[in-house]
């Protein structure tokens, strides 16, 4: 049986499964709610009751004063609804409604795509988890010197498992660093997030991601979020590889292609950033109204302004991310 949420004030609903908590149903919508632990411990998925019946789940609530429980206070994350309710809860729309965290984690995996090409996964501990935006970045520090700002590639749907998409660049030390010497289980100090690279969620136009070689990273983290979010509009994804390199998640995008009427994968693969762009403007005909969202190095996104902007694409309806090798 499903019971349906409603969160004020913004009136947004989402439905939840028999006995799923309150936190990991809003996750599953694709909705920014304030949490960290996901087990009762840290206190930031509180809420308030307005009306309707909650029941207990998982864990406890320990972390609630009398006064708070009093004033219907509870924690999404210890709650499962019985029956529609009206929650009070805040939610985060964009970079500034979250404050910047600073996280011990440790390295979950390292796996080569190939050659040039590197996921790297950490998972934080279970009481502190990475609260972000899908699209956006945070600092990675390895040790005393070698720090970077990375694109997530993951879901925010899941702030305990984070994972990062990394192109090897010969004479940096940090990619040569991740690439030769970090080890699973090796700690990393996580800070952020940052950065704006992110869904504008109340725009029904369809939209166009341009990903650049590792660029797919933060735009995975997009997709997901428009899957999380059930958006019905047309989505088209680009994804530009040299020629000698490898859409190294190609069957993940092929199973979105499949799944989705309205979502469509293109893999193209050149060495000139003209013949790309001269494909994307053939198949997407006039792009006058669409919103577009392009993580690439900078000259390729001037360049994709600059030759989409010949088919109709709006500067100020595009969205880069410049972080990108
Ligand atoms: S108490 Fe930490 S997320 Fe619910």
């Amino acid at each position: 049986m499903t019971a349906q949420v409603t969160l004020y004030p913004d009136r947004v609903t989402f439905t939840t499964e028999q006995g799923e908590s309150l936190l990991a149903a809003a996750l599953r919508a694709g909705l920014n709610v304030n949490y960290g632990c996901s087990n009762g411990s840290c206190g930031r998925c509180q809420a308030r009751l307005l009306t309707g019946e909650v029941k207990p789940v998982g864990y406890q609530d320990f972390v609630l004063t009398e006064a708070e429980r009093a004033r219907g206070g509870l924690l999404m994350c210890c709650r499962a609804a019985v029956g529609d309710v009206l929650l009070e809860a805040t939610l985060a729309y964009d970079s500034s409604d979250i404050p910047v965290q600073r996280l011990t984690a440790r390295v979950r995996k390292l796996e080569r795509y190939n050659e040039h090409t590197l996921r790297l996964q950490i998972r934080t501990p279970r009481s502190q988890t990475l609260r972000f935006i899908a699209g956006q970045h945070t600092r990675l520090l390895l040790n005393d010197e070698l720090q970077r700002e990375l694109p997530i590639a993951s879901c925010p749907c899941d702030g305990m498992n984070l994972e990062f998409q990394l192109h090897r660049n010969s004479g940096d030390r940090f990619t040569e660093y991740v690439f030769n010497e970090l080890k699973t289980g090796s700690q990393v100090i996580v800070e952020g997030p940052s950065g704006d690279f992110t869904l504008v969620e109340d725009d029904p136009a369809p939209i166009l991601f341009i990903a650049w070689g590792t660029g797919f990273g933060p735009i995975r983290s997009l997709i997901e979020h428009s899957l999380s979010l059930e958006l019905t509009q047309p989505i088209a994804l680009y994804w530009v590889t040299h020629e000698d390199e490898v859409h190294y998640a190609k069957g993940y995008c092929r199973a979105v292609d499949d799944a989705f009427e309205n979502f469509t994968f293109t893999p193209l693969q050149t060495d000139t950033a003209s013949e790309a762009l001269q494909q994307i403007q053939a198949q997407t005909g006039n792009l006058d109204g669409w919103r577009a969202y392009i993580a690439a190095p900078p000259a390729i996104v001037d360049r994709c302004l600059e030759q989409l902007g010949d088919i109709g694409l709006q500067p100020d309806r595009v969205k880069s991310d410049p972080l990108v090798a």
